[in-house]
Formats: C-alpha cells, sequence, structure tokens
C-alpha cells in the first residue's frame, strides 16, 4: 500500500510545485530557470507528503493544504542547494543531476535558494481556506524550524564539526536541527492546518522528532551503503570532508540499530491517533528499509 499511497501523494506535489513555479513573469529569467531546476528534479518529496498525512491523521483534508507542502518542499530544496555549495559539501550531484552551482554557479546557486527559501514564506502567506490566526502560528512554526536555532543552527554545527571529535550528544543536537527540525515543522504545520487539538499535537510531535533522527541517521548510513544511481548523489561525501556522522561516532551496525530504536519511537507515538495514522506508521518502516 506504501508505494500507492506515495506515488499518489508524490504527483499531487509535484503538480503542486509546477504550479507554484508558473505564477507571474519572471524578473529573471536565468535565476527562475535555476530555482526550477532544482526544485523540479525530483526528490522524495517527503516533507510535503508528511504535511499532508499529519492533517489527515488528525481527521483532516490533507489535499486542501497542497500549497502550504509545497513551500516545505522549497525549503528543504534551497536546504540542498547550499548544502552542496563549494563552500558547504561541495558535491557535484544531487537528485540523479549536476548539482545547481555546477550548471549556474555559486552565485545564482546561492539567490535560487534564497528565491526558494522567500517564496515559501509568500505561498504559506497565501494558504487559501484557513483562518489568518492559524496562517499565522504555522508561518511561525516553519520560520523557528528553518532558521539558525532550527535546521541553518545545526548546518553551522555540521561544519564546524567537520574533522573533530564530537561526542554522541552534539552529534544527536545537529541530526535534530539540520534535518529534525524541517521534518518536526511539516508534520506539525499539517495538524495545525487541519486544527488538530493538543493531544494529537504532542503526539505527532513525538513522531516527527523520532522520524527526523532516523531519517538522517539513515541519510548517513547511505552516504557509506547506498548506491549512487539509488541515491541520486555521491556516495562517500561525509568521508570525504571529515563530517562526524552516526557512522563514524558509532559502527554501521550500531548506525542501523539506532535508526531501529528512533523509527520504532516514531511508530509508538502513533498509538493515541489509532487507524488514521496507517500511512505515517508505514512511513516509520520505511525509514529503515529505505535505500534511497
Ligand atoms: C536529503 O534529504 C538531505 C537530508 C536532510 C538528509 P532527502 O533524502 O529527503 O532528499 P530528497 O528530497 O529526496 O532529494
Ligand atoms: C544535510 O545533511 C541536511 C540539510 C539540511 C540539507 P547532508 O549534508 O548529510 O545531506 P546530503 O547527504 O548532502 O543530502
Ligand atoms: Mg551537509
Ligand atoms: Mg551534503
Ligand atoms: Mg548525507
Amino acid at each position: 500500500m506504501l508505494k500507492a499511497e506515495w506515488e499518489k501523494r508524490r504527483t499531487l506535489v509535484e503538480n503542486g510545485l509546477i504550479r507554484e513555479m508558473q505564477e507571474g513573469e519572471a524578473f529573471d529569467a536565468r535565476l527562475a530557470e535555476s530555482m526550477k531546476y532544482s526544485l523540479l528534479a525530483g526528490g522524495k518529496r517527503l516533507r510535503p507528503i508528511l504535511l499532508m498525512a499529519a492533517a489527515d491523521a488528525v481527521g483532516g483534508r490533507g489535499e486542501d493544504y497542497l500549497p502550504s507542502a509545497c513551500a516545505l518542499e522549497m525549503i528543504h530544496t534551497y536546504s540542498l542547494i547550499h548544502d552542496d555549495l563549494p563552500a558547504m559539501d561541495d558535491d557535484d550531484y544531487r537528485r540523479g543531476r549536476l548539482t545547481n552551482h555546477k550548471v549556474y554557479g555559486a552565485g545564482i546557486a546561492t539567490l535560487a535558494g534564497d528565491g526558494l527559501l522567500t517564496l515559501a514564506f509568500e505561498v504559506l502567506a497565501r494558504q487559501p481556506g484557513v483562518p489568518a490566526d492559524t496562517a499565522l502560528r504555522v508561518v511561525r512554526e516553519v520560520s523557528e524550524a528553518a532558521g539558525a536555532n532550527g535546521m541553518v543552527g545545526g548546518q553551522a554545527l555540521d561544519l564546524e564539526s567537520e574533522g573533530k571529535h564530537i561526542d554522541r550528544d552534539t552529534l544527536c543536537r545537529m541530526h535534530m536541527a539540520k534535518t529534525g527540525a524541517l521534518f518536526r515543522a511539516a508534520i506539525r504545520s499539517g495538524a495545525i492546518l487541519a486544527g488538530a487539538d493538543e493531544a494529537q499535537l504532542s503526539a505527532l510531535t513525538e513522531y516527527a522528532e523520532a522520524f527526523g533522527l532516523a531519517f538522517q541517521i539513515t541519510d548517513d548510513i547511505l552516504d557509506v551503503t547506498g548506491d549512487e544511481a539509488a541515491i541520486g548523489k555521491p556516495v562517500g561525501s561525509d568521508e570525504r570532508n571529515h563530517k562526524s556522522t552516526y557512522v563514524t561516532l558509532t559502527s554501521l551496525d550500531e548506525a542501523k540499530l539506532l535508526a531501529r530504536e528512533a523509527a520504532d519511537r516514531a511508530h509508538h507515538a502513533l498509538v493515541p491517533l489509532g487507524e488514521k495514522a496507517a500511512f505515517l506508521s508505514e512511513l516509520a518502516e520505511y525509514l529503515v528499509t529505505r535505500d534511497r
């Protein structure tokens, strides 16, 4: 069931993203092309899918929040473009094609990221059908997660930790920030948009935090054991950059075990939500079985 459900939702997201990128006349054609180059390059579309799935899980209709879901994917894609820049991880491939800066140069690539980040908030602000105070709450949720105390902060810690030994707690904090924060915001935003109550929101927050950690641990594992054609990005990037990861700090086997434990925590967190959370539960299982 997971694959069919996933594909259905992924198609929705693809169409939503194309629609958002068609709006208005482009001020600078090359910048617009560069933004589309990375945004419309495929990808698993997990964050928008999770936003909609969280809305479904609390009794809402996830599809109604497709624009907000797309906004999360814009922020994620911006983070990937910047993450690949020569001054960061200096990677040449992403989503099965040359990285943005390899095609458009580091200047336009930086601006494409800036453009996507800003567009995301424009799209969030004009999400139809939600009361203004709810929209504002989501903007706050997402901005806190994406910013210096969330994803951007985690990325800074990641850079500063290159070539250094950091302890397990610091690594966990780094992963929760650089990757977990955006997953958390996607899931919480879906729930907030759909009018979740406090108990539902708290269950989904617990799910999201475990999900984000398991996801990044598996990303670290795939950087060692993955197949480049499947993951669409280089294997061995972490080693080349002397990164601290779950694999370098523990071992491949222990990292797998820790991902399994986090995925189990994610499953467990869904119990209070019952049947409506079945899709989220399948996604938690995917965390430890994924090969891309
Ligand atoms: C990769 O994210 C970067 C991390 C936060 C680990 P994804 O694995 O979700 O990348 P895409 O969106 O499928 O390309
Ligand atoms: C990056 O982590 C997380 C982001 C916020 C983009 P990685 O540097 O491990 O992501 P990949 O492996 O390049 O996708
Ligand atoms: Mg990185
Ligand atoms: Mg990277
Ligand atoms: Mg990685």
